[in-house]
């Protein structure tokens, strides 16, 4: 008889020791995949850059590109930093100063007051607004 409540306690004991061990594995489990889980800003993993492209000297010549890149310019830039826009609301480009890998990163990135068209013009019509931009022919 006296032997029972040897065992129930011996029971508990062991239970509480499983409990122990049960919950120290929990901790540890836990403890490395606790730093990790913040380590994956999926949403924030930013869109890759594109190439950067190269404006070779007969790709700014060619009047198909130029004719792409005026209807850009007429489209979405002139009235902005046209020289009938309103005062203020951008600078007026002076292209003669800008190299063409500048002007196409600002449209595509956008800058400060201007958005970024990456998402608006494709890639080809980008290039062309620069070459436009840059020709002889631009007439802002
Ligand atoms: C909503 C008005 C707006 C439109 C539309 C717009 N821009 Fe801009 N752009 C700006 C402003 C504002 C800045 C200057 C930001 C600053 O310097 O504070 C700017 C800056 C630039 C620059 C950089 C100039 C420099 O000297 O740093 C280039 C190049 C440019 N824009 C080209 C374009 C082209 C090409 C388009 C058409 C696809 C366009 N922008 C459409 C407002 C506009």
């Amino acid at each position: 008889m006296p032997i029972r409540p040897t065992v129930a306690a011996l029971r508990v004991a062991v239970f509480l020791a499983a409990a122990m061990a049960f919950a120290t594995q929990l901790v540890r489990a836990q403890a490395p995949t606790a730093p990790a889980a913040p380590a994956a800003p999926a949403p924030a993993a930013a869109e890759a850059d594109e190439p950067v492209p190269t404006f070779a000297a007969d790709f700014l010549r060619d009047t198909r590109v130029l004719a792409t890149g005026r209807e850009v310019w007429q489209q979405q830039c002139r009235h902005c930093h046209g020289n009938s826009a309103y005062p203020g609301k951008a600078p007026k480009l002076s292209p003669g100063g800008l190299d063409p890998v500048f002007i196409f990163d600002r449209v595509t990135y956008g800058f400060k007051g201007m958005p970024p068209w990456r998402h608006v013009f494709t890639r080809e019509q980008r290039m062309a607004v620069v070459a436009y931009i840059k020709s002889d022919g631009f007439s802002p």
